[in-house]
């Protein structure tokens, strides 16, 4: 890619350009922040870190649009994370005013680009990226599903003492208390979930997934998780950048695919150069179906709340 822009020079904006950069997914990366310093400070600092890294990707930091012309990728982290006490949608007006004004500015710019937003309530904040942006679906997309499905890969390895290589997870609907993890479509070495341990311990590892974001938030106390996060942000970076054909559970607009239309949640999709290049449907069992709908119809009466 030519250029990726990073918009909110926070502690996931930051992590995300830093490992951007690292990587070498662009020949120019943009961190976008409002406060004035922090980009251009964190940007610089992370420029001369590149020949450590042996990598030739320019960071540049900024409080401007002007620079982020003709992103070819751009991830939206801009917004206020959780305190101990808040749920994501707590965080839905005060966000949604953001995502929506930093998406028109950065769309303006860009209007070739795609879009990946972290911001949080994320399901709703990819919604609102839509609209705003008046991208086609499949340019816009959030990030949340890698992550909690990272999360619930992690504890499996913890449970199991197995590597976390061997270990894939799914995780579908919305990033809330509602995510749907799937048991049976997650695996060891191929080896289905169910068949490795008993139920009780299934619902443990799960439970834990579904509050893997406040169990950071209760630890830090001053904000949310970021290393993780980010990690996932630039998994579906790479994948498009490197045009991989991964499947990804990624945050898309809905339109008649699982039963749902004119919802934003996630699913597996499959990433490459052109953003979502196939959503790929599953056969749910009735239950699965009820919960993935009931996920649904959480980020759906949040969506309703938004003011454009
Ligand atoms: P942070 O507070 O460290 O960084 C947010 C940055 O956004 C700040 O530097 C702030 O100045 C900037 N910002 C605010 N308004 C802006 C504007 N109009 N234009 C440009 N920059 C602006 O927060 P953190 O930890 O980086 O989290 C960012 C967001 O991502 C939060 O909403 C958080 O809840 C969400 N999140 C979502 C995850 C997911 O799985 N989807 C995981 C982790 C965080
Ligand atoms: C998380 O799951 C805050 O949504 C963020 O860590």
């Amino acid at each position: 890619m030519n250029k990726i822009t990073v918009i909110g020079a926070g502690n996931v904006g930051a992590t995300a350009a830093q490992l951007i950069a690292a990587k070498e997914l662009a020949n120019q990366v943009v961190l976008v922040d409002i406060l004035e310093g922090i980009p251009q400070g964190k940007g610089l600092d992370m420029y001369e870190s590149q020949p450590v890294h042996g990598a030739d990707s320019p960071v540049i930091g900024t409080n401007s649009y002007d620079e982020t012309a003709s992103s070819d990728l751009i991830l939206i982290t801009a917004g206020i994370p959780r305190k101990p006490g808040m749920s994501r949608d707590d965080l839905m007006a005060t966000n949604a005013k953001i995502v929506q004004s930093v998406t028109k500015e950065a769309v303006a710019k860009s209007p070739k680009a795609i879009l990946i937003v972290v911001s949080n309530p994320l399901d709703v904040m990819t919604y609102v990226a839509l609209k705003a942006s008046g991208f086609e679906r499949h340019r816009v997309m959030g990030m949340a599903g890698v992550l909690d499905s990272a999360r619930f890969r992690t504890f499996v390895s913890m449970e199991l003492g197995v590597s976390v290589e061997d270990i894939t997870a799914f995780v579908l609907g919305g990033h809330g208390d509602s995510m749907v993890p799937l048991p049976r479509y997650s695996t060891v070495a191929g080896i289905p979930l169910p068949d490795l341990m008993d139920q009780a311990t299934i619902d443990r590892l799960v439970k834990r997934t579904r509050d893997g974001g406040i169990e950071i938030v209760n630890f830090l106390k001053t904000g949310s998780a970021y290393y993780a996060p980010a990690a996932a942000s630039v998994q579906m970076i790479e994948a498009i950048a490197k045009n991989k054909k991964r499947i990804l559970p990624c945050a898309v607009m809905l339109e008649g695919e699982y039963g749902i239309n004119g919802t934003v949640v996630g699913v597996p999709i499959k990433l490459g150069a052109k953003g979502m290049e196939e959503i790929i449907q599953i056969k749910l069992s009735a239950d699965e179906q009820a919960a993935l709908n009931k996920s649904a119809a959480d980020v759906k009466a949040t969506m309703d709340k938004v003011v454009f």
